[in-house]
């Protein structure tokens, strides 16, 4: 009796174990199993009817490409990265269902309901519709409903999330008959990726891209070049990358990228890259030295930047603008085919630098603010005559007070409240304190200090953002805090980080995953629930203890949640 009741217990938790949360979701009790040799068919639109007459015909192309990745995608999470969960249930409990007289699912179909339009690969913020219906029957029919192949591709991740590994073989689930029905708060869900303080393999950021959708993101920012490395390959500039990277094996061609963003948009994932200027850009220093203000002072390098090196690209100079043309005319028609989008950047520009800039000479922001406007134009008119949206970073409109083109997108970092002053000035903006959302923060310094300094000065040597934001934090986080009703349409949504200055290949699972999933779910569900409310750590626990175990069954170091103890024993583990 007491066993009966402990699995009551357990499975009421197991009973949504879908991350992110679908916006409605009911189930039962009924055991399916699933056979490897099951029949999937995708009916699409009529794809004999003559191709829509827009511009080109790529989204037209891709559908189908699209949704036989996301089936292919299934089959391998389903069969060869499912896991038994074991965890979940009580100690030497027979949790699994028999192996006895099995009902098998018949089939799954994937109807879409209307053509991919034609940027599907490459939509802007809300203009492809990932909204999805999944129903599973007791007598073990699957359906899958969505309006594009986007919204396919979520509904069958959220599927492959209804089913576990038996020990004795063969996947099943326990939840027959599934409703769901669901669709993202926000539009843009992202990650923003450093690659230039530590360089990752294309593997790593594949796998990057892989648990991104496995999670619902829909964004990945890569923020490709910085002050310490250039690996970005511009064949027209081949010395920025072949001097600048930190090895000749260390670079990204335009072949790399384009795969990776390739890769990402098959899976609902828009990949955009980031140029960081002016302040982040000192790596330019390794090909063009004259182009760079204040390159590496020292030893008081903390007055010119906030990290070392310092140096900013010149703001009067002619030479910047020529670089910048030529920089603009080989890699922005190159984004085009994978991105709406191009980040200018525009963080942390240390006005100090320019006391050393040959061509202004000055640190007075009235002289200067007028050059920062024109270099902004500059880009920005660069980057829309190739078609993109600009991406800034908040500093450019709330500390520079620039004036910005309607387009543009602001990215804020800071506070909740420059969200709030962002969209009350009529821009879009996307959310991601760092007090919430940085993922490298709480690591200690990488700095390292002379013996006299170090014990008075800087013990016990935390970072800048300490402490590290646990994956509570993240999920208390509302990227609508403070921003009125009327504004929220603005919010196109947010953005987690990984900066890179203590983050390789050897920790970037565990740094990013599963704390970024905390981030999905705000993103994807809304931080709070359908009554209003802040959502709660109890039911969101064990169901983000599944999605972690899930993405270690892909092969992913994910860090753990939990003990089992917590996850065997109901709500022991609250408080
Ligand atoms: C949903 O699944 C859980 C876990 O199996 C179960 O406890 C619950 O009763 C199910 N809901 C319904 C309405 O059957
Ligand atoms: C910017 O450069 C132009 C052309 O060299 C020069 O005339 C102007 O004085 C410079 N502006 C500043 C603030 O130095
Ligand atoms: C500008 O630079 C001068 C000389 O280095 C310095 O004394 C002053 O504090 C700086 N002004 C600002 C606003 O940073
Ligand atoms: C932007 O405006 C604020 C408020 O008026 C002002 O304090 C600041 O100095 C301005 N920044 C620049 C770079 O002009
Ligand atoms: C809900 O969460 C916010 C942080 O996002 C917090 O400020 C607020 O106090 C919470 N409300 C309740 C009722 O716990």
């Amino acid at each position: 009796m007491k066993l009966l009741i402990a699995l009551l217990v357990v499975s009421a938790q197991l009973a949504s174990a879908l991350w992110p949360l679908p916006e409605s979701y009911t189930n039962g009790t009924t055991v399916l199993w699933l056979k490897r040799d099951v029949r999937i068919t995708y009916t699409g639109p009529d794809q004999s009817a003559s191709p829509p007459s827009y511009g080109n015909n790529q989204g037209w192309q891709s559908s189908p490409q699209i949704v036989r990745f996301a089936i292919q995608r299934t089959y391998q999470t389903i069969f060869s990265e499912g896991y038994v969960p074991w965890k979940f249930n009580p100690r030497n409990s027979n949790f699994e269902p028999s192996v006895e007289g099995q009902t098998f699912i018949n089939s799954v179909t994937l109807k879409q309901t209307a053509p991919d339009p034609p940027n599907v690969l490459k939509p802007l913020a809300g203009e492809v519709d990932e909204s999805y219906k999944l129903s599973l029957t007791e007598s073990g029919e699957a359906t899958i409903t969505a309006a594009t192949s986007i919204g396919i591709s979520r509904g069958l991740t959220t599927f492959t999330q209804l089913f576990y590994k038996h020990t004795k073989g063969g996947v099943y689930t326990k939840l027959a008959p599934v409703e769901i029905k669901d669709a993202p708060k926000f539009a843009h869900r992202g990650l923003n990726m450093d690659v230039s303080r530590n360089y990752f393999q294309l593997a790593d950021i594949r796998r990057m891209i892989d648990n991104l959708a496995y999670s619902k993101f829909n964004r990945l920012h890569l923020h490709v070049i910085d002050s310490q490395s250039w690996p970005l390959e511009v064949p027209a500039l081949p010395d920025l990358a072949a001097k600048g990277a930190y090895g000749s094996s260390m670079t990204y061609s335009p072949n790399d990228i384009e795969q990776l963003q390739n890769y990402a948009a098959l899976q609902g994932v828009q990949m955009y890259l980031e140029i960081d200027l002016p302040g982040h850009v000192a790596s330019i220093h390794w090909s063009q030295p004259e182009l760079i203000a204040a390159y590496d002072k020292q030893p008081d390098w903390n007055i010119y930047s906030n990290e070392p090196p310092s140096g900013s690209i010149k703001l009067n100079s002619s030479k910047t603008y020529d670089f910048l043309g030529t920089l603009w005319d080989d890699l922005l028609p190159r984004m085009t085919t994978y991105s709406a989008y191009f980040h200018t950047g525009g963080d942390e520009v240390n006005i100090q630098t320019y006391n050393f800039d040959d061509t202004v000479n000055t640190n007075d922001t009235a002289i200067l603010q007028p050059l920062m406007q024109k270099l902004i134009d500059f880009n920005h008119d660069a980057v829309r005559a190739r078609g993109l949206v600009p991406i800034v970073w908040e500093e450019m409109l709330l500390v520079w007070n620039l004036t910005l083109g309607e387009d543009v997108i602001v990215q804020t970092w800071q506070t909740s409240t420059n969200v709030a002053a962002t969209v009350a000035s009529g821009h879009k903006a996307l959310a991601g304190d760092y007090n919430f959302w940085y993922l490298d923060c709480g690591q200690g310094q990488w700095l390292d200090f002379y013996p006299g300094a170090s014990s008075t000065q800087y013990y016990p040597y935390n970072d800048y953002c300490y402490p590290r934001h646990n994956w509570r934090v993240m999920y208390a986080y509302d990227p609508l805090e403070g921003v009125p009703e009327d504004q929220q349409h603005l919010v196109l949504g947010g953005e987690v980080h990984i900066w890179a200055e203590q983050t390789d290949p050897a920790n970037i699972d565990r740094m990013v995953w599963p704390r970024a999933c905390a981030a999905a779910e705000v993103l994807w569900s809304g931080a709070k629930d359908s009554e209003g409310q802040n959502r709660s750590q109890i039911v969101a626990s064990p169901r983000l203890s599944d999605m972690r175990e899930r993405l270690v069954a892909r092969g992913t170091m994910a860090e753990p949640i939990q003990m089992p103890f917590c996850l065997m024993e109901g709500e022991k583990c609250a408080l």
